[in-house]
């Protein structure tokens, strides 16, 4: 019988199951939230770490951002790309390394890690084109939106199973296979593991929310963002989400968004040329 709902938020709320994320992480939050923190201050706590600073120096200096000189240290990243930037790669890498390795069972993570980065790159570039407020979260929203796959995969194997038979018996999406066969969905899981993380709400609810953004306002534009990234990852067949579909964008995420058919064609060139230049992102889960 499959495992109910509180079952599963025990089994991601249980330290050993789902990989913990460096304790560094938590304090950056910290000093970001504060006005007055320096460049210094956030880059004497992330070179703490030192495989958390290589990690992400190496980021900063792929050729997603392209800079001409290589930047060999945290505090000239923070005062090049910002706070915000510079955490959320230490925060991309952490993940990575986290899920680094991982891959059995009828789940495809390779795939499943490209239409990530995929859906975070769409993420990103949408956020820039329609100027969301949320600019900043945006990728690590789309790297992340489909982790309680993961979640399905790695601890609810059984489960896993099932549902995979679904999506391929009935061609239908994996979020509709998990609902009938556990009762609730990867969108969910999701949103346990970001507030493991101690993920800002907002990032939380557009994980829950991808596949439904017209339910709440609760995660403002970034749910409207991801969702409508995962569909333009999944429309260029980038990686696989699980399954092959191609859902329809919702018509409130139109509206939301204020987003017409040329930046649409915009985000896709952004995506493709970004994925192009984002190697270095998933080399990180096979080193
Ligand atoms: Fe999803
Ligand atoms: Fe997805």
């Amino acid at each position: 019988m499959a495992r109910d709902r509180v079952q599963v938020r025990k089994v991601i709320e249980g330290t050993q199951e789902i990989p913990t994320l460096p304790t560094v992480l938590a304090k950056i939050n910290e000093v970001v939230r504060n006005p007055r923190a320096s460049a210094n201050d956030v880059g004497t706590l992330i070179s703490q770490d030192q495989a958390l600073t290589a990690k992400t120096l190496r980021l900063v200096n792929s050729a997603f951002y392209g800079f001409p000189r290589k930047i060999s240290n945290i505090t000239r990243a923070i005062v090049i790309l910002g706070f915000q930037k510079v955490k959320n790669l230490a925060l991309t890498a952490s993940v990575l390394d986290a899920f680094k390795g991982k891959g059995a069972g009828p789940f495809d993570y390779v795939g499943f890690w490209k239409h990530s980065l995929a859906t975070a790159v769409a993420a990103d570039a949408l956020a820039k084109r329609v100027r969301a407020a949320d600019v900043e979260d945006a990728f690590v929203g789309g790297l992340i939106h489909d982790i309680g796959k993961v979640v399905l995969a790695q601890f609810l194997a059984p489960e896993c199973e099932e549902v995979m038979a679904r999506v391929r018996e009935r061609d239908c999406l994996m979020v509709d296979a998990e609902k009938e066969v556990l009762g609730f969905h990867h969108g969910l899981m999701g949103e346990w593991v970001a507030e493991k993380w101690q993920f800002p709400p907002r990032l939380a609810a557009a994980i829950r929310m991808h596949h439904t953004p017209g339910a709440t306002r609760e995660g403002g534009d970034l749910v409207n963002i991801v969702h409508v990234a995962d569909i333009l990852a999944r429309a260029l067949g980038i990686g696989s989400g699980g399954d092959a579909r191609i859902p329809q964008v919702s018509a409130e995420t139109w509206d939301n968004l204020d987003l017409g058919p040329r930046q649409v064609d915009q985000v896709v060139d952004d995506l493709l040329k970004g994925y192009a230049k984002a190697g270095d992102f998933l080399e990180l889960l096979q080193s």
